[in-house]
């Protein structure tokens, strides 16, 4: 079997993961509950986090949701932002006058987000509001507001798993690692 050669250190259990993504569900239940909102992931890092998520909110009886994706790349092959992402999946519906959730798994220098919500607002939604699993704080090139926060990572710490991928692999890891090269 192909391995790779790199060690990594636990750094957030799938359990504490799914305690959060309970806390957020509640939150966005409550606050979306007169509201038919669109999740929005935002791929790839995020495919993980939005089957959990909606999972969760459905079981709570919260159902009127769309799921819709797009795609944005900032990273390639490299540990370093391009500083200039790509739209790599362009949405398949029309977000003008509806309340649109950004779905990100992670949050770090901040261009990849600051990028998508002037895209978005461009298509005049209704409401946008973010929900980030990751912030690193470390990195932050621009400023960028998260409405609902799952977990804050102090450093520059390179983090992988939970839809985190390093040179293309790691996403398939339940839980969140820290990768040392
Ligand atoms: C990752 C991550 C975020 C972005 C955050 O995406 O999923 O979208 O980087 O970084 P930033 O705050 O420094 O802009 P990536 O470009 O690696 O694409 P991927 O989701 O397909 O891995």
């Amino acid at each position: 079997m192909y391995t790779v050669n790199v060690s990594s250190q636990l750094l957030i259990s799938n359990n504490q993961i799914q305690k959060k993504i309970k806390e957020l569900a509640s939150q966005i239940s409550r606050d979306y509950q007169t509201k038919l909102p669109i999740l929005l992931g935002v791929l790839n890092g995020s495919y993980m986090l939005m089957a959990d998520l909606s999972r969760v909110l459905w079981r709570k009886g919260f159902r009127t949701f769309t799921i819709e994706f797009v795609g944005v790349s900032s990273y390639d092959k490299s540990k370093t932002s391009s500083r200039n992402p790509i739209i790599t999946k362009d949405l398949s519906i029309d977000i003008a006058g509806k309340d649109v959730l950004i779905i990100e798994d992670i949050v770090d220098t901040g261009w990849t987000l600051k990028f998508l919500k002037k895209y978005l607002t461009n298509k005049k939604p209704r409401s946008l509001k973010t929900l980030v699993l990751l912030s690193k704080t470390g990195k932050r090139e621009t400023k960028v507001s998260i409405d609902y926060l799952g977990f804050k990572i102090e450093g520059n710490k390179w983090v992988e798993g939970y839809g985190l991928d390093t040179k293309y692999t790691g996403r398939g890891n339940p839980d969140i690692v820290e990768v040392h090269p």
